[in-house]
């Protein structure tokens, strides 16, 4: 099995899957890999199946049928490699927590509610990496909407993921906020494999190369091959939408 594995070492492997949370299928027959050290984009329609899909990766759901492999792991043993920042952090405003401490969670161990110095190192520079450096013992609630988004994001990175998830990271924050965070999202591409559910094509169609469209059926573009047509029909109405000529490198079947 071991052997079998190493193959895949470098891939997120997503075969066959579907998945139901109830008697009918949200997501059918998802086929596809994602190469480690790459960009790509969820994108797709509200109630498509991108939130669903992200949580299968992460093993907080188990597929229906199919197989999904973590760089030759299954999603739960490769839980703490991969980052998540969730859809909607219900996180209450009014609970006085500092900065720090919300990105120290991001460190939290089974059996474990204690953090030592490497934990507090590893915090500190994941505040680092967000350009938030000395905010530390900033209350969370104090934070603009940009800033507090980079606080989570210094969550889901301060274990040091493979992988990063983000769902929909920029749906409450302003257009150069969202920029500064594009920013970001490629400089931490540097050392993780980033995927990014995002409602911005103009953005997706600029910079990524391959985007995953969900809309219960799962399909692969380079980006290069999206068109306004086909975008209307997975989101089934009009999108505003740009036309690009990002360089298509790869295409997967
Ligand atoms: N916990 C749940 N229980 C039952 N149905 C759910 C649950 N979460 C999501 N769904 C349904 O699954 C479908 C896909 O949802 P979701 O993955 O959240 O889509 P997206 O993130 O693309 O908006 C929707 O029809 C949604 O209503
Ligand atoms: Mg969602």
């Amino acid at each position: 099995m071991e052997l079998i594995e190493s193959k895949y070492d470098n891939e997120i492997i997503i075969e066959d899957v579907s998945f139901k949370y109830n008697r009918e299928e949200v997501i059918s027959k998802a086929h596809f890999h994602i190469d480690r050290g790459s960009f790509v984009c969820f994108i797709g329609p509200n109630g498509g199946g991108k939130s669903t899909l992200a949580k299968l990766i992460l093993g907080l759901l188990k597929p229906t049928e199919g197989y999904i492999s973590i760089f030759g792991q299954s999603p739960l043993k490769a839980r703490g490699r991969v980052g998540y920042v969730p859809q909607y952090t219900n996180f209450d405003l009014e609970f006085p927590i500092n900065v720090i401490d919300v990105v120290l969670m991001g460190r939290l161990k089974k059996g474990s509610l204690f953090y030592n110095k490497q934990d507090r190192d590893a915090a500190r520079n994941a505040l680092k990496s967000v350009d938030l450096e000395g905010f530390e013992n900033r209350h969370f609630s104090e934070l603009s909407g940009g800033q507090r988004q980079r606080v989570l994001i210094a969550r889901a990175i301060s274990a040091n993921p493979e992988v990063l998830i983000l769902d929909e990271p920029t749906s409450n924050i302003d257009a150069t906020t969202e920029n500064m965070l594009y920013k970001l999202l490629f400089k931490l591409n540097n050392r993780m494999t980033i995927i990014l559910i995002s409602h911005n094509l103009t953005f997706v169609s600029e910079n990524v190369k391959k985007v995953i469209c969900i809309n219960k059926e799962v399909k692969i573009h380079p980006t290069g091959d999206i068109t306004s047509c086909s975008i209307d029909k997975l989101f089934s109405h009009p999108v505003k939408f740009v036309e690009h000529s990002t360089k298509v490198e790869e295409i997967h079947e």
